[in-house]
């Protein structure tokens, strides 16, 4: 059967409605929106919010393009409901964009984030980004846009040297143009500079986000990004494995509080970049286990141990960045935006969520 919409996303999409200013909220107005990629894990948040505010935020449409690579979530059938929305079975490197001629303002967030996947798919991967992209940029540099979001990621920063810690926007970069990674941080990198180009050239209000390490409700489960592994570790009550030696680190930011950042970002309305995610506590995998640990024992009965194991796919560790985390001045000081949900109460409403939740909403 298929749930309603869970108290923590409904507390979720309030966050991030405060903690838009009136002058992003009028940008909505009469819009239509086209969101590609919208079945991922960042789409939840974002069609969810859209789901409740629509109405009073006076959009008029809302599109989604997704090809279902990883397959369809339950929870799209409750939004498929509204019809404000019209979600299509699309792939963004070869369908018809016409449907959606109207759309003034793109989040353009079809890829293939986690580092498992893509490496299985390189070309799939940069076709997304890059053709994908270009594709849109292409259809849309005629049109009267009030904004289009390229997510980027910060990948393109690779394995940033210590002294850029934390890294801003500025830095160039320390990536491999061949290894197993580079399907994604390489496509990413020229994702920005067909943007930055058709901004200058036809004068596209095309925004860059870079994203930093999201967690939270909408990952699927299976997704195989660290975050999603631990969760379902504790939710399955088995041990949390590592595939590391647990020493790189990451700071973490719930979706709901990065898509704050997103939105700020899609309606800025000028060729920029921004960091987007928290901006500490920069935290080892281990010392991310060991919370995810903690939380479980306490609020999940959760008993299970911490163990290491070797990854069966044996690119798993290859130019894994040692230390990421974002200096999001610039967007402090430009967007007003300000990470709201600490690591730890982010975690928890996570594993709440998932506890709620049909196990269908999240393991597809
Ligand atoms: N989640 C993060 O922590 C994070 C970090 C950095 C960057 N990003 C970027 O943000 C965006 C969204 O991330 P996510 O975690 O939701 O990704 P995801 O991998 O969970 O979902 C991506 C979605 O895009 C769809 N897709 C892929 N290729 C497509 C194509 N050719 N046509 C139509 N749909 C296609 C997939 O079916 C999937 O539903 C991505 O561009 C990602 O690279 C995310």
């Amino acid at each position: 059967m298929l749930q309603s919409i869970s108290s923590i996303t409904k507390e979720d999409v309030a966050l991030i409605y405060k903690s838009l200013s009136k002058k992003e909220k009028e940008k909505f107005k009469d819009s239509v929106i086209l969101v590609t990629g919208f079945a991922g894990s960042l789409g939840y948040t974002l069609l969810h919010f859209f789901h409740t505010y629509g109405e009073e935020l006076g959009i008029k449409k809302v599109y989604g393009v997704d090809n279902y690579m990883f397959g369809k979530p339950q929870w799209m059938e409750r939004i498929r409901q509204n019809p404000l929305f019209d979600l299509r079975e699309l792939d963004i490197i070869t369908c018809d964009l016409s449907f959606a001629k109207k759309a003034d303002i793109i989040f353009h967030m079809a890829s293939l984030a986690s580092p498992i996947y893509y490496r299985l798919h390189p070309i799939e991967t940069i076709d997304a980004d890059v053709a994908g992209l270009r594709r849109l940029l292409d259809f849309f540099k005629e049109r009267l846009l009030k904004g289009f979001l390229f997510y980027s990621s910060s990948e393109i920063y690779g394995d940033p040297e210590p002294s850029k810690i934390p890294t801003p926007e500025s830095y160039f970069g320390n990536v491999n143009t061949c290894g197993p990674r580079a399907c994604y941080d390489e496509s990413k990198r020229f994702g920005e500079t067909l943007c930055y180009n058709y901004a200058r050239q036809y004068g596209i209000p095309v925004t860059v986000v870079r994203p930093f390490n999201n967690f939270g409700p909408g990952m699927r489960i299976n997704d195989q990004r660290v975050v999603a592994d631990f969760a379902k570790a504790i939710i399955d009550n088995e041990d949390i494995v590592l595939y590391s030696d647990g020493k790189p680190t990451r700071t973490f930011d719930y979706i709901p509080d990065a898509t704050v950042g997103y939105i700020k970002c899609a309606v800025f309305g000028a060729f920029d970049i921004f960091n987007i995610g928290a901006d500490g506590p920069e935290l080892t995998i281990l010392q991310l286990a060991r919370l995810y640990q903690e939380i479980g024992r306490e609020r999940h009965s959760y008993t299970g141990k911490i163990s290491f194991k070797t990854h069966t796919d044996q690119e798993y560790l290859t130019d894994n960045p040692n230390r990421r985390c974002p200096d999001i001045t610039k967007a402090k000081r430009l967007l007003q935006y300000e990470p709201q949900v600490h690591i730890k109460e982010g975690i928890q409403r996570y594993l709440q969520y998932l506890k709620e939740s049909n196990r269908r909403e999240y393991f597809w």
